[in-house]
């Protein structure tokens, strides 16, 4: 008698660690199981996958959802949905919440929270704070815990460590990789006063300027290497931070967003105003043409979205009382896709941004390449499919993005979960089975 199998994808073209091969996939518990000609109909369910490309499901290791909080903006359920839809398997949220995530109890909440009501699989950050410092050696491996997140710089919510002595702190309580925002807040409130008394939105990255960034970025590789620890930098956004990241490579590692690689000042300023207003800010041409070419130099290691969800109403308020974030969990695939088939990066290196790298970055078990004993996690993609990017399409309590309008080519055709296919041709279908993500022991 032949294999059985709980589920098969067949027909595709599959892009394994050694490149794209054509074959099927079988998968038993969740997991891969076998690769080769299988026959459909020994598999409960199947997926046909002709004429499309299946890659290592894609994971977004860096999205804020407001739950608990103000979930007028956003919640685990709508969140999770909108990443399914733009072809994300696994997310890693944010502790800039109401209340914070800073203690056990809240990563325990959220985790009862997301459970029944979460499309992805997911893991939580824990927000490092001056009073739980000594802690987050502790909280950091929590199970469904992806570390350590620290704001050096002042952005949506109340968590901040500004000093070197409280960086330092945090740098020294535990050993997993710390997940930085890194604006340097002194230098914020000092040039706060540059829009305070109301300002345009272009003004924007002249306030949260360059040197806030490099500086904020220098003390704190200054700090990880004294105190021996490993850091992971968000939303890089300058020239000058990218080329002394490449030379400390060992120790940091960096993530980008489409928003950063698609978007450029002073057009995006006076096309969408506020809609484009985010920490840190979209910054000119010079800057957008440094991170590719740090993308394409690998220094980059991996792409978030920082989904960070506001209403429209509260966009429409006046700069600088404007909150600073963009909706993105649904757009990083087709963005990217879309800059793959314009010739800007190879699809080889999208998955390595996409899933290979928070692997490596955070020790994800079992998930961020197709091997066999990983979990079944595929985005299924049709890198010819042309598309159009619409506010309708978005599953975000908040209904906008920045790319309404937007023609693209590329469009995730399916997301598939440790074999469950829970998105297919823009549906939902199937329920919330997303689990928490699971770390190396040893790290
Ligand atoms: O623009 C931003 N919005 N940057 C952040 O760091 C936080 C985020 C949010 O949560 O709104």
């Amino acid at each position: 008698m032949s294999e059985t199998f709980d589920f098969i994808i067949h027909g595709g073209t599959v892009i394994t660690p050694g490149g794209p091969v054509e074959t099927d996939i079988g998968v038993r518990a969740g997991k891969i199981a076998a690769f080769g000609k299988l026959n459909p109909s020994a598999a409960a369910h199947a997926y046909d996958a002709s004429h499309l490309t299946v890659l290592p499901g894609c994971i977004d290791e860096q999205v804020h959802f407001r739950e608990p909080g103000p979930t007028h903006k956003e919640d685990l359920e709508t969140g999770t949905r909108g990443a399914i839809l733009g072809g994300i398997v696994a997310l890693f949220e944010m502790p800039n919440t109401d209340p914070a995530t800073t203690t056990q109890a809240a990563i325990e909440d959220k985790i009862d929270r997301a459970t029944g009501r979460a499309w992805t699989d997911f893991a939580f950050y824990v927000g490092a704070s001056p009073e739980n410092a000594e802690e987050l050696g502790t909280l950091e491996r929590l199970p469904g815990c992806c570390g350590v997140k620290m704001f050096m710089g002042s952005s949506t919510g109340t968590l901040l460590v500004a000093d070197d002595e409280n960086v330092a702190r945090v740098l020294r309580s535990g050993s997993r990789r710390v997940t930085v925002h890194s604006e340097d807040d002194m230098r914020l409130t000092e040039r706060a006063e540059l829009v305070a008394g109301g300002a345009d939105v272009s003004m924007h990255p002249e306030w949260r300027d360059v040197e806030t960034a490099v500086r904020s970025t220098q003390r704190l590789l200054a700090l990880a290497r004294k105190h021996h620890r490993r850091v992971h930098v968000l939303h890089v956004t300058t020239a000058e931070e990218m080329d002394i990241l490449a030379a400390n490579k060992d120790i940091a590692t960096v993530e980008v967003l489409p928003q950063h690689l698609t978007l450029a000042a002073p057009e995006c300023y006076e096309r969408l105003g506020t809609l484009a207003q985010m920490n840190p800010p979209i910054r000119d041409g010079r800057h957008r043409d440094a991170l590719w070419a740090a993308l394409n130099a690998g220094v980059v290691d991996c792409i978030g979205s920082d989904h960070a969800p506001h209403t429209l109403e509260e966009k429409a308020r006046p700069y600088p009382r404007s909150p600073s974030g963009l909706t993105g969990v649904q757009t990083t695939v087709p963005l990217m896709l879309n800059h793959i088939a314009q010739g800007r990066l190879t699809l080889q290196r999208f998955v390595d941004l996409m899933s290979a790298g928070p692997a490596r970055i955070f020790g994800i078990a079992n998930k961020g390449r197709i091997a066999l004993g990983y979990d079944a996690d595929f985005t299924v993609v049709e890198l010819a499919a042309k598309r159009t990017i619409t506010n309708k399409w978005i599953a975000s309590r908040t209904g906008w993005t920045a790319f309404d309008g937007m023609d693209v080519t590329g469009w995730p055709m399916a997301t598939i979960i440790r074999g469950h296919v829970v998105m297919r041709d823009d549906e939902v279908q199937d329920k919330p089975l997303g689990i928490p993500v699971r770390f190396q022991e040893t790290l």
